[in-house]
């Protein structure tokens, strides 16, 4: 008899199957039991009709524990009440191991509990349709990426020098030496772009975030694409191709899972090209006649980016901030040298930035000042600045944080749940 998943049920009408999981959940009535056993690819009931079982297995069936590990045999009957369409008539059930009492029972618990059991928390549905959806999101940046002409670069995880400002970087001794955990892939990734021409790195960035807020994760997951010859509006072309695709895509391959986090649809079926472009100096007149009170020269915090973000229906690119606020690779702008070639995408609904990037500063002479200007190693940025000795041309990039992404296309308040162990500054198990 063959093992098969519950998503594929539908294949197996009428015959007699193996499926092997979990109990989920159960209920009982007088001579019937039914198991909700779930395998990962989603939940079935599991009818235990008292004649059709020796009685041993129907006294098994009335004392499995939730989350014990089972092995059921039955026929694959249609049903039209079952939310899959279809049940199992039992005939055969085996436990693997008897669960202890489980943790996590169906009434509530607060954030603190759940985020202690995390390792069981994940296997709940709401979990799953967050992490599916995840997986769906990461798919999508690589497949467009992919698709469109990029090479996956790697890029390393320990590094000699900081990306993103010194003030949030880890640490650690490497053999005697000072190294940090990456921030950012980027700086590779012109190493790369110089190669390939146009590349892209995957990984997890570090950033000791001091901050206990909604959007930050100490350790998160960045897309980052790198093109050489590409200016900033070539840049901002990619990032909103990009969050068009994946939204797409998701919309198309994950509805279900948004229904179950009862997410609203039509506020991302909204997301088509063109987005709003906005100049960072435009921003600051909409907080200030939303009553916030910026000058020019501010940088926008967690507030400041949930009051632009709720303006607009769709992702809104806010470029050409105050160089000032910006990282020290980024490119000034010939028009108005105050200004850095640099873009910002805010997620709509109040979700704020998801994507940073922008123009890199190509010439060697302004880059060894500005290393200098930001009190930065010169030594660690050796190789950096050859970038810009041998055939130094306009290049542009961008970081897309897949969590901040997933919270705003699951329609979740906080990045805790968007990420399968999160680490924050007030956690680090399980
Ligand atoms: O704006 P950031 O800091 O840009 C960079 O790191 C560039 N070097 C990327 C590049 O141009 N290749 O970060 C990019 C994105 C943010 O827009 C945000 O989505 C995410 O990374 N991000 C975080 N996500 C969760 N927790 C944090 N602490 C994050 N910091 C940044
Ligand atoms: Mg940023």
């Amino acid at each position: 008899m063959e093992h098969v998943y519950v998503s594929d049920i539908a294949k197996y009408e009428g015959q007699e199957v193996i499926l092997k999981g979990w109990l989920y959940n159960k209920r009982s009535s007088g001579k019937l039991h039914f198991l909700q056993l779930r395998d990962g690819t989603g939940i079935i009931q599991c009818v235990v009709f008292k004649g059709d079982v020796p009685e041993e297995i129907f006294n098994l069936a009335d004392k499995i524990t939730q989350e014990s590990s089972i092995i059921i045999q039955g026929v694959v009957r249609a049903d039209k009440r079952s939310p899959i369409g279809y049940e199992i008539g039992v005939k055969g059930l085996k436990v693997v191991q008897m669960a202890e009492d489980y943790p996590i029972t169906p009434k509530e618990h607060g954030v603190a509990f759940l985020m202690e059991h995390r390792h069981l928390w994940l296997r709940s549905t709401r979990q799953h349709a967050i992490l599916r959806i995840r997986s769906e999101i990461i798919k999508a940046c690589r497949s467009y990426l992919d698709d469109n002409g990029f090479i996956l670069i790697d890029a390393p995880i320990f590094t000699p020098a900081a990306c993103e400002g010194t003030t949030t970087l880890f640490e650690t001794d490497y053999f005697g030496e000072k190294a940090y955990l990456t921030q950012s892939g980027q700086l590779y990734m012109e190493a790369a772009a110089m190669a390939f021409g146009r590349v892209y790195c995957f990984g997890p960035t570090f950033r000791a975030e001091k901050s206990k807020t909604r959007r930050h994760l100490t350790e998160f997951w960045m897309v980052e694409p790198e093109m050489a010859y590409y200016d900033l509006n070539d840049d901002m072309d990619l990032a909103e191709s990009l969050l068009e695709h994946i939204v797409k895509q998701v919309l198309k391959n994950k509805r279900r899972e948004l229904e179950t986090l009862e997410r609203d649809i039509s506020a991302l079926e909204k997301i088509e090209k063109p987005f709003p472009r906005i100049t960072y100096t435009e921003a600051i007149e909409i907080l200030n006649k939303k009553g916030m009170t910026m000058t020019w020269g501010d940088d926008f915090g967690g507030d400041e980016e949930t009051v632009l973000s709720k303006e607009f229906e769709k992702p809104v690119l806010v470029h050409r901030y105050p160089l000032q606020c910006k990282a020290f690779y980024m490119k000034a702008d010939p028009q108005d040298p105050r200004l850095a070639l640099c873009v910002d995408v805010l997620a709509p609904e109040g979700y704020g930035e998801i994507i940073g990037g922008g123009q890199r500063e190509d010439d060697l002479k302004t880059l060894e000042q500005k290393i200098r200007e930001h009190n930065l190693p010169m030594e660690a940025f050796k190789w950096y600045l050859d970038l810009r000795r041998y055939g130094s041309v306009p290049h542009a990039g961008f970081g897309l944080g897949i969590e901040r992404t997933v919270a705003w296309i699951c329609g979740l308040h906080h990045v805790r749940e968007t990420i399968p162990f999160p680490r924050l500054m007030e956690r680090i198990t399980p």
